[in-house]
Protein backbone atom coordinates (compact mmCIF):
# COMPACT_ATOMS: atom_id res chain seq x y z
CA UNK A 1 0.00 0.00 0.00
CA UNK A 2 1.58 3.23 -1.12
CA UNK A 3 0.58 6.65 1.11
CA UNK A 4 0.76 9.81 0.33
CA UNK A 5 1.06 12.31 3.54
CA UNK A 6 0.35 16.07 3.38
CA UNK A 7 0.57 18.52 6.26
CA UNK A 8 -0.39 21.76 6.92
CA UNK A 9 0.87 22.92 3.28
CA UNK A 10 0.61 26.23 2.43
CA UNK A 11 2.03 28.40 -0.15
CA UNK A 12 1.31 32.34 -1.15
CA UNK A 13 2.73 33.82 -4.07
CA UNK A 14 5.01 36.78 -5.03
CA UNK A 15 2.03 38.79 -5.57
CA UNK A 16 0.13 38.14 -2.35
CA UNK A 17 -1.86 35.04 -3.10
CA UNK A 18 -2.26 32.60 -0.66
CA UNK A 19 -2.91 29.76 -3.01
CA UNK A 20 -2.69 27.17 -0.39
CA UNK A 21 -3.71 27.29 3.41
CA UNK A 22 -2.62 24.95 5.32
CA UNK A 23 -3.73 21.69 3.44
CA UNK A 24 -3.73 18.89 4.85
CA UNK A 25 -4.38 15.23 3.32
CA UNK A 26 -3.91 11.36 3.73
CA UNK A 27 -3.87 9.85 0.62
CA UNK A 28 -3.32 6.30 -0.08
CA UNK A 29 -4.06 3.78 -3.39
CA UNK A 30 -7.09 4.37 -5.81
CA UNK A 31 -8.54 7.42 -7.27
CA UNK A 32 -8.56 10.20 -5.40
CA UNK A 33 -10.63 13.37 -6.52
CA UNK A 34 -9.26 17.15 -6.19
CA UNK A 35 -12.42 19.27 -6.17
CA UNK A 36 -12.59 22.94 -7.32
CA UNK A 37 -13.62 25.36 -9.18
CA UNK A 38 -10.88 27.52 -11.48
CA UNK A 39 -8.48 29.41 -8.61
CA UNK A 40 -9.34 27.05 -6.06
CA UNK A 41 -5.24 26.06 -5.70
CA UNK A 42 -5.41 22.40 -7.78
CA UNK A 43 -2.69 23.30 -9.72
CA UNK A 44 -0.78 24.78 -6.77
CA UNK A 45 -0.64 21.62 -4.95
CA UNK A 46 -0.30 19.31 -7.84
CA UNK A 47 3.05 21.09 -8.66
CA UNK A 48 4.16 20.98 -5.29
CA UNK A 49 3.44 17.26 -5.39
CA UNK A 50 5.16 16.59 -8.53
CA UNK A 51 8.36 18.22 -6.64
CA UNK A 52 8.31 21.50 -9.52
CA UNK A 53 7.67 23.69 -6.79
CA UNK A 54 8.00 24.36 -3.27
CA UNK A 55 5.25 25.39 -0.40
CA UNK A 56 6.56 28.03 2.09
CA UNK A 57 5.77 25.73 5.03
CA UNK A 58 4.08 22.39 5.58
CA UNK A 59 4.91 18.44 4.57
CA UNK A 60 4.68 16.30 1.69
CA UNK A 61 5.38 12.86 2.31
CA UNK A 62 5.43 9.56 -0.15
CA UNK A 63 6.31 6.00 1.42
CA UNK A 64 8.52 7.88 3.42
CA UNK A 65 10.20 9.96 1.18
CA UNK A 66 10.13 13.75 1.88
CA UNK A 67 9.32 15.15 -1.52
CA UNK A 68 10.09 18.83 -0.81
CA UNK A 69 13.72 17.39 -0.60
CA UNK A 70 14.37 14.22 -1.74
CA UNK A 71 12.74 15.21 -5.55
CA UNK A 72 15.28 12.67 -8.03
CA UNK A 73 14.05 9.69 -5.80
CA UNK A 74 10.48 10.66 -5.80
CA UNK A 75 10.42 11.66 -9.59
CA UNK A 76 11.92 8.07 -10.55
CA UNK A 77 8.26 7.26 -8.81
CA UNK A 78 6.40 10.06 -10.24
CA UNK A 79 3.98 10.49 -13.20
CA UNK A 80 2.49 13.89 -13.78
CA UNK A 81 0.39 15.20 -16.37
CA UNK A 82 0.09 18.72 -16.32
CA UNK A 83 -3.04 20.83 -17.09
CA UNK A 84 -1.85 21.70 -20.28
CA UNK A 85 1.04 19.74 -22.39
CA UNK A 86 2.42 20.05 -25.65
CA UNK A 87 3.45 17.69 -28.07
CA UNK A 88 5.87 17.53 -30.96
CA UNK A 89 3.88 18.33 -34.20
CA UNK A 90 3.96 15.60 -36.86
CA UNK A 91 5.14 12.85 -34.25
CA UNK A 92 3.80 9.49 -33.85
CA UNK A 93 2.84 8.03 -30.42
CA UNK A 94 5.28 5.36 -30.94
CA UNK A 95 8.30 7.40 -31.21
CA UNK A 96 7.32 9.95 -28.69
CA UNK A 97 7.04 6.89 -25.99
CA UNK A 98 10.52 5.86 -27.55
CA UNK A 99 11.86 9.28 -26.82
CA UNK A 100 10.47 9.41 -23.32
CA UNK A 101 11.18 5.77 -22.99
CA UNK A 102 15.17 6.94 -23.20
CA UNK A 103 14.72 9.97 -21.31
CA UNK A 104 12.99 8.06 -18.31
CA UNK A 105 16.02 6.05 -18.38
CA UNK A 106 14.81 2.57 -20.07
CA UNK A 107 18.16 1.75 -22.05
CA UNK A 108 17.53 -1.76 -23.31
CA UNK A 109 15.98 -1.46 -26.63
CA UNK A 110 13.77 -4.83 -26.20
CA UNK A 111 12.70 -3.28 -22.55
CA UNK A 112 11.52 -0.31 -24.10
CA UNK A 113 9.88 -1.55 -26.86
CA UNK A 114 7.67 -3.82 -24.73
CA UNK A 115 7.16 -1.15 -22.21
CA UNK A 116 5.74 0.65 -25.22
CA UNK A 117 3.73 -1.94 -26.48
CA UNK A 118 2.19 -2.40 -23.24
CA UNK A 119 1.12 1.38 -21.95
CA UNK A 120 -0.18 1.62 -25.49
CA UNK A 121 -1.97 -1.27 -25.62
CA UNK A 122 -3.54 -0.27 -21.82
CA UNK A 123 -4.20 3.09 -23.23
CA UNK A 124 -6.16 1.65 -26.00
CA UNK A 125 -4.14 3.83 -28.85
CA UNK A 126 -1.78 0.61 -30.21
CA UNK A 127 -3.81 0.58 -33.52
CA UNK A 128 -3.00 4.38 -33.62
CA UNK A 129 0.15 4.09 -32.64
CA UNK A 130 1.43 5.64 -35.67
CA UNK A 131 -0.38 8.20 -36.33
CA UNK A 132 0.75 11.71 -35.03
CA UNK A 133 -0.52 12.42 -31.53
CA UNK A 134 -0.99 16.40 -32.96
CA UNK A 135 -3.33 14.87 -34.81
CA UNK A 136 -5.11 13.04 -31.82
CA UNK A 137 -8.62 13.57 -30.81
CA UNK A 138 -8.77 15.57 -27.00
CA UNK A 139 -9.73 11.93 -25.27
CA UNK A 140 -6.99 9.85 -27.17
CA UNK A 141 -4.54 13.03 -26.32
CA UNK A 142 -5.42 12.90 -22.79
CA UNK A 143 -5.00 8.70 -23.09
CA UNK A 144 -1.33 9.38 -24.97
CA UNK A 145 -0.54 11.38 -21.79
CA UNK A 146 -1.20 8.79 -19.33
CA UNK A 147 0.84 6.47 -21.40
CA UNK A 148 3.84 8.31 -21.45
CA UNK A 149 3.36 8.86 -18.06
CA UNK A 150 3.26 5.05 -17.11
CA UNK A 151 6.72 4.35 -18.69
CA UNK A 152 8.38 4.30 -15.22
CA UNK A 153 6.11 2.22 -13.36
CA UNK A 154 4.92 5.43 -11.00
CA UNK A 155 3.64 4.83 -8.06
CA UNK A 156 2.11 8.24 -7.97
CA UNK A 157 -0.05 9.84 -9.98
CA UNK A 158 -0.65 13.03 -10.57
CA UNK A 159 -3.16 14.23 -13.16
CA UNK A 160 -4.27 17.85 -13.69
CA UNK A 161 -8.06 18.31 -14.91
CA UNK A 162 -7.90 15.73 -17.09
CA UNK A 163 -11.10 15.63 -18.16
CA UNK A 164 -11.47 19.55 -19.07
CA UNK A 165 -12.73 19.34 -22.75
CA UNK A 166 -13.65 15.76 -23.60
CA UNK A 167 -16.91 14.80 -24.36
CA UNK A 168 -18.98 12.31 -21.97
CA UNK A 169 -18.04 9.36 -24.12
CA UNK A 170 -14.32 9.94 -24.23
CA UNK A 171 -14.63 11.48 -19.98
CA UNK A 172 -15.96 8.26 -19.21
CA UNK A 173 -13.43 6.01 -20.74
CA UNK A 174 -10.83 8.30 -19.46
CA UNK A 175 -11.72 8.46 -16.13
CA UNK A 176 -12.20 4.11 -16.34
CA UNK A 177 -8.63 4.22 -17.53
CA UNK A 178 -7.49 6.23 -14.42
CA UNK A 179 -9.46 3.65 -12.38
CA UNK A 180 -7.45 0.59 -13.96
CA UNK A 181 -4.40 2.36 -13.47
CA UNK A 182 -5.22 3.27 -9.41
CA UNK A 183 -5.31 -0.38 -8.24
CA UNK A 184 -1.96 -0.25 -7.17
CA UNK A 185 -0.74 3.72 -7.16
CA UNK A 186 -2.13 6.57 -5.76
CA UNK A 187 -4.20 8.64 -8.42
CA UNK A 188 -4.63 11.73 -7.64
CA UNK A 189 -6.64 13.90 -9.72
CA UNK A 190 -8.25 17.28 -9.93
CA UNK A 191 -11.25 18.41 -11.80
CA UNK A 192 -14.11 21.53 -11.43
CA UNK A 193 -16.67 19.11 -12.11
CA UNK A 194 -18.59 16.83 -9.61
CA UNK A 195 -19.97 14.12 -11.68
CA UNK A 196 -16.11 13.38 -12.77
CA UNK A 197 -15.78 12.48 -9.06
CA UNK A 198 -19.08 11.14 -7.94
CA UNK A 199 -19.07 7.31 -9.07
CA UNK A 200 -15.65 6.30 -9.39
CA UNK A 201 -13.30 8.32 -6.53
CA UNK A 202 -12.64 6.26 -3.43
CA UNK A 203 -12.00 9.55 -1.80
CA UNK A 204 -12.30 13.31 -2.45
CA UNK A 205 -11.25 16.76 -1.25
CA UNK A 206 -13.41 20.11 -2.07
CA UNK A 207 -11.31 22.84 -2.46
CA UNK A 208 -11.48 26.52 -2.22
CA UNK A 209 -9.15 29.55 -2.22
CA UNK A 210 -6.45 27.30 -0.93
CA UNK A 211 -8.32 25.64 1.44
CA UNK A 212 -9.18 22.10 2.20
CA UNK A 213 -12.96 22.19 3.03
CA UNK A 214 -14.63 18.96 3.20
CA UNK A 215 -13.02 15.56 2.94
CA UNK A 216 -14.14 11.95 2.47
CA UNK A 217 -15.53 9.40 0.49
CA UNK A 218 -18.85 10.21 -1.90
CA UNK A 219 -21.61 8.89 -0.24
CA UNK A 220 -19.92 9.77 3.30
CA UNK A 221 -20.01 13.44 2.39
CA UNK A 222 -23.66 12.96 1.18
CA UNK A 223 -24.54 11.22 4.24
CA UNK A 224 -23.75 14.19 6.52
CA UNK A 225 -26.13 16.20 4.60
CA UNK A 226 -29.25 13.52 3.98
CA UNK A 227 -32.41 14.51 5.26
CA UNK A 228 -31.56 18.25 5.13
CA UNK A 229 -32.00 18.73 1.52
CA UNK A 230 -35.11 20.08 0.41
CA UNK A 231 -36.81 21.63 -2.72
CA UNK A 232 -39.66 23.76 -3.58
CA UNK A 233 -40.92 25.39 -6.86
CA UNK A 234 -41.21 29.06 -6.97
CA UNK A 235 -41.80 31.88 -9.46
CA UNK A 236 -38.49 32.85 -10.54
CA UNK A 237 -39.30 36.73 -9.73
CA UNK A 238 -39.09 35.46 -5.91
CA UNK A 239 -35.42 34.31 -5.92
CA UNK A 240 -33.50 36.62 -4.23
CA UNK A 241 -36.47 36.81 -1.26
CA UNK A 242 -35.85 33.02 -0.91
CA UNK A 243 -31.79 33.49 -0.95
CA UNK A 244 -32.60 35.91 1.71
CA UNK A 245 -34.11 33.77 4.20
CA UNK A 246 -32.97 30.76 2.82
CA UNK A 247 -29.59 28.64 2.23
CA UNK A 248 -30.41 28.56 -1.83
CA UNK A 249 -27.75 25.98 -2.93
CA UNK A 250 -29.20 25.68 -6.44
CA UNK A 251 -31.82 27.10 -8.64
CA UNK A 252 -32.97 25.60 -12.26
CA UNK A 253 -35.78 26.72 -14.19
CA UNK A 254 -38.76 24.27 -14.56
CA UNK A 255 -40.73 26.99 -16.99
CA UNK A 256 -40.80 30.13 -18.04
CA UNK A 257 -41.61 32.07 -14.65
CA UNK A 258 -40.81 28.78 -12.09
CA UNK A 259 -37.70 27.70 -10.83
CA UNK A 260 -37.38 24.83 -8.62
CA UNK A 261 -34.71 25.59 -5.91
CA UNK A 262 -32.56 23.34 -3.59
CA UNK A 263 -32.15 24.62 0.03
CA UNK A 264 -30.07 23.62 2.63
CA UNK A 265 -31.71 22.93 6.24
CA UNK A 266 -31.77 20.93 9.45
CA UNK A 267 -35.50 21.00 9.30
CA UNK A 268 -38.33 21.26 6.57
CA UNK A 269 -38.26 25.32 6.45
CA UNK A 270 -41.64 25.94 4.98
CA UNK A 271 -44.85 24.10 4.74
CA UNK A 272 -44.37 24.68 0.92
CA UNK A 273 -41.13 22.48 0.70
CA UNK A 274 -40.43 18.72 0.41
CA UNK A 275 -37.52 16.52 1.73
CA UNK A 276 -35.16 14.96 -1.21
CA UNK A 277 -32.45 13.19 -1.35
CA UNK A 278 -28.96 14.69 -0.96
CA UNK A 279 -26.54 14.48 -3.95
CA UNK A 280 -22.51 14.85 -3.52
CA UNK A 281 -23.34 18.11 -5.85
CA UNK A 282 -25.50 20.16 -2.78
CA UNK A 283 -22.11 19.02 -0.63
CA UNK A 284 -20.66 20.65 -2.80
CA UNK A 285 -22.40 23.92 -3.13
CA UNK A 286 -22.83 23.62 0.78
CA UNK A 287 -18.74 23.61 0.95
CA UNK A 288 -18.45 26.51 -1.45
CA UNK A 289 -20.57 28.69 0.17
CA UNK A 290 -18.68 28.08 3.30
CA UNK A 291 -20.68 26.43 5.12
CA UNK A 292 -19.68 24.28 8.54
CA UNK A 293 -21.71 20.95 8.25
CA UNK A 294 -21.03 18.96 11.39
CA UNK A 295 -18.28 16.05 11.13
CA UNK A 296 -18.24 16.79 7.60
CA UNK A 297 -14.62 18.13 7.72
N1 LIG B 1 2.76 31.52 -10.69
C1 LIG B 1 1.80 32.21 -10.09
N2 LIG B 1 2.01 33.47 -9.66
C2 LIG B 1 1.05 34.16 -9.03
N3 LIG B 1 -0.20 33.70 -8.79
C3 LIG B 1 -0.47 32.45 -9.20
C4 LIG B 1 0.50 31.64 -9.88
N4 LIG B 1 -0.07 30.45 -10.17
C5 LIG B 1 -1.32 30.51 -9.70
N5 LIG B 1 -1.58 31.70 -9.12
C6 LIG B 1 -2.83 32.11 -8.44
O1 LIG B 1 -3.04 31.20 -7.37
C7 LIG B 1 -4.40 30.85 -7.27
C8 LIG B 1 -4.53 29.34 -7.44
O2 LIG B 1 -4.23 29.01 -8.78
P1 LIG B 1 -4.18 27.51 -9.30
O3 LIG B 1 -3.35 26.70 -8.38
O4 LIG B 1 -3.79 27.54 -10.73
O5 LIG B 1 -5.72 27.08 -9.13
P2 LIG B 1 -6.62 26.04 -9.98
O6 LIG B 1 -5.69 25.07 -10.62
O7 LIG B 1 -7.51 25.42 -8.94
O8 LIG B 1 -7.38 26.85 -10.98
C9 LIG B 1 -5.13 31.66 -8.33
O9 LIG B 1 -5.61 32.83 -7.71
C10 LIG B 1 -4.04 31.97 -9.33
O10 LIG B 1 -4.33 33.17 -10.01
MG1 LIG C 1 -5.49 24.41 -12.54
Amino acid sequence: MNSLSIKNLSKQYPNGVKALSDISLDISDGMFGLLGPNGAGKSTLMRTIATLQQPDSGSLFFNGIDICSDQTQLRRQLGYLPQEFGVYPGESAERLLNYFGILKGIDSNKERASKIREVLELTNLFDVRKNAVSDYSGGMRQRFGIAQLLLNDPKLIVVDEPTAGLDPEERRRFLNLLREISENSVVIFSTHLVEDVTELCQNLAMINKGMALMKGTPPGLVGHIDSKIWVCEIKAAELDSYKAIYHVLSSSFTSQQKVKIRVFSESKPSPDFSATNASLEDAYFIALQGVRVDHAY
